[in-house]
């Protein structure tokens, strides 16, 4: 590989050589790990969750909602969670909803109702606990987002319509309603009257049929008691098992380019989805991150507007649509896809502080013939821009390296020294173009389906 480093363009350098080359940092004496992914999201965090919450005594989601949607692999069966963190098929392991998430009551009961359903033992209290303080996310968060979307036309986000946004809102606004309101009916009926006084306006040229704030009252105190032993003091409760030496994994949602600060905006989700959101969202303090996993797919993919500069069109996207099964586990919407974005992965591992990367779908390449890596941006009249950018990220092109294609079928290979030559000079161009090791690589949706380098994981 080429190590000389040209202006503007990421090249193997001699400094990511001794990055790589460093002992991996997710050994079994790190107490505190966070998975996150690298881009926007659908990276395929939920397997990487299962896998590592086998050595975890607790697993933590600490931002967005059910938004998410995490995809496992129980019993040959696929399971989609949204907003239990991934970890809920390990019984032992204590899953935990931070304060930094924003619960829709109504889906949670169904969410738990579904796994229960599938002889999933979740026990409120024992393996699943929820911060009193996560914000509310009610049915006319759910309605504002959508009209909030129609209004915007031809400029919406493509938001997942669940009422994220508009929760998180009502939070900064500090009109919000938290999760430990739902055991204090005397407090939650005049607050939620008042956010119904407050957000009337909205919806008088709307056709939106809303329950009544006394209805929907009931409605949640009901569920509130169902959920009441698990609605706990989470920040209290994890600083504890920290400092009795408990491992820990946060469970990052979405992907670091949608973080709503250091993501595509506003082309983002309302949160910090990178790891900054994360002692805001569980109550540990911000120094006691020792590791971060980032992961990244072997490809590019994007749900719902934004920028997208190594975004493919006509039948090369389709080709990777359909060999990687690119569709929204939330909303089922077709995924735009695009080549591998070095620029992008490089800014959202030093965003993140990511420790060690894992490769994701790499099976997906195999076949599908040669292969591109976006290394540097320019804009067209302006020559090259360094880094990635915060504006005018719709004006970049992108100028690629040429990879050789993957031959044959990769999904059974559990050795990276097995892997075919093109596979591995694709995964190498990769980490010294990202500044951090890839430590494992998935090549499948099993749990088996991975090769390790190194990693003690
Ligand atoms: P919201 O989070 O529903 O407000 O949507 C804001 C943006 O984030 C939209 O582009 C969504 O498609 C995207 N988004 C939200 N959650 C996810 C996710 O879990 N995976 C991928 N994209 C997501």
């Amino acid at each position: 590989m080429d190590a000389a480093y040209r202006k503007g363009e990421l090249r193997f350098s001699a400094h990511s050589a001794r990055l790589c080359s460093r002992p991996f940092a997710l050994s079994p004496h790190m107490s505190t790990t966070c998975v996150i992914g690298l881009l926007w999201g659908d990276e395929g965090k939920g397997k990487i969750v299962d896998l590592f919450a086998e050595k975890a005594d607790y697993v933590v989601r600490y931002g967005g909602g059910h938004n998410a949607g995490h995809t496992l692999i129980h019993e040959g069966e696929t399971l989609v969670l949204h907003l239990i963190p991934s970890a809920i098929l390990h019984s032992e392991v204590t899953n935990v909803i931070g304060g930094g998430v924003v619960i829709d009551p109504f889906h949670l009961r169904d969410e738990l109702g579904e796994l229960a359903g599938k002889g999933i033992q979740v026990e409120l209290g024992r393996n699943l606990l929820l911060a009193e303080t996560c914000h509310l996310i009610l049915p006319l968060h759910r309605s504002l987002d959508q009209l909030s979307e129609q209004q915007r036309g031809q400029d919406r986000i493509g938001t997942t319509g669940r009422g994220i946004g508009p929760a998180y809102a009502d939070r900064a606004s500090r009109i919000g309603l938290r999760l430990g309101d739902l055991l204090r009916p005397e407090r939650l009926r005049p607050a939620l009257r008042k956010i119904y006084d407050n957000k009337a306006p909205l919806f008088t040229e709307s056709d939106i049929d809303l329950p009544s704030a006394d209805q929907l009252a009931d409605e949640l105190i009901a569920i509130g008691e169902q959920l009441a032993p698990g609605i706990v003091d989470a920040g209290h409760r994890l600083r504890q098992a920290q400092s009795a030496g408990r491992k820990l994994l946060l469970e990052g949602a979405q992907g670091v380019l949608l973080d709503v600060d250091h993501g595509t905006y506003p082309f983002v989700t309302s949160s910090n989805s990178s790891t900054g959101g994360i002692a805001s969202g569980t109550g540990l303090p911000p120094a006691s991150l020792d590791s971060v996993a980032g992961i990244v797919k072997a490809y590019s993919t994007r749900v719902g507007q934004g920028p997208f500069p190594s975004e493919l069109s006509g039948e090369q996207a389709e080709a990777l649509r359909k060999a990687g099964n690119e569709y929204g586990s939330t909303t089922g919407r077709p995924r735009r896809c695009g080549w591998f974005d070095a620029v992008a992965l490089r800014y959202a591992v030093q965003v993140s502080g990511t420790t060690e990367i894992v490769l994701t779908n790499l099976d997906v390449l195999a076949g599908l013939g040669p292969l591109k890596i976006a290394t540097s941006y320019e804009i067209p009249g302006r020559g090259p821009i360094e880094g990635f950018p915060a504006f005018d990220l719709d004006l970049v092109e992108p100028r690629y390296e040429e990879m050789a294609g993957i031959p044959g079928d990769i999904s059974e290979i559990r050795s990276y020294e097995k892997l075919p030559d093109e596979a591995r000079q694709y995964v190498e161009a990769i980490e010294g173009m990202a500044g951090a090791p890839v430590s494992l690589i998935s090549v499948g949706p099993g749990r088996d389906q991975v090769i390790h380098r190194g990693s003690a994981r």
